[in-house]
């Protein structure tokens, strides 16, 4: 069956089985790999993709979900509010090893585009479940509130 949807504002039509997770279409057929592949079963967030601005683990969705919808990835480079995370990363130089932080990103920008400015509490509620193992969380908060004042 014919699925159709946008990824970063790029529209695809791929003949997929309706069952397939759509973290395996962005990395295995259309060879988007920025969105990572950590745990495969939901668990650690690094798959983290927004579908219409809500945050959606990739690896646990099928791509029957996105059918004509649109999903906004780390690569999205039009986004204001994802552009403002990215550059408050750099500034609070966020990443250690890097590989949670596209998902720990995309998760951020789905707070933000809720709570324009997110107390403490609402932040490590929002982000918890996003795993990194390098331990980078009180940084990922100050990026977070960096961004929502700027
Ligand atoms: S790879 Fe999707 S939640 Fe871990
Ligand atoms: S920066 Fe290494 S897992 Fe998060």
């Amino acid at each position: 069956m014919i699925t159709k949807f946008n990824v970063d504002n790029v529209h695809f039509s791929i003949d997929v089985a309706q069952d397939t997770p759509v973290l395996w279409v962005l990395r295995d057929i259309l060879n988007l790999t920025n969105t990572k592949y950590g745990c495969g079963v939901g668990e650690c967030g690094a798959c983290t993709v927004l579908l219409d601005n809500k945050a959606i683990r990739a690896c646990s969705t099928p791509i029957s979900m996105i059918n004509n919808k649109s999903i906004t990835t780390i690569a999205n480079n039009e986004d204001k509010d994802l552009k403002k995370l990215q550059n408050a990363w750099i500034e609070e130089d966020v990443s250690q090893c890097g590989y949670c932080q596209p998902g720990q990103i995309i998760n951020a920008l789905a707070l933000i585009k809720q709570t324009p400015l997110p107390s403490d509490e609402q932040i490590i509620f929002s982000m918890n479940g996003n795993i990194c193992r390098c331990g980078t969380y009180n940084k990922i908060k100050t990026a977070i509130k960096t961004a929502s004042k700027s």
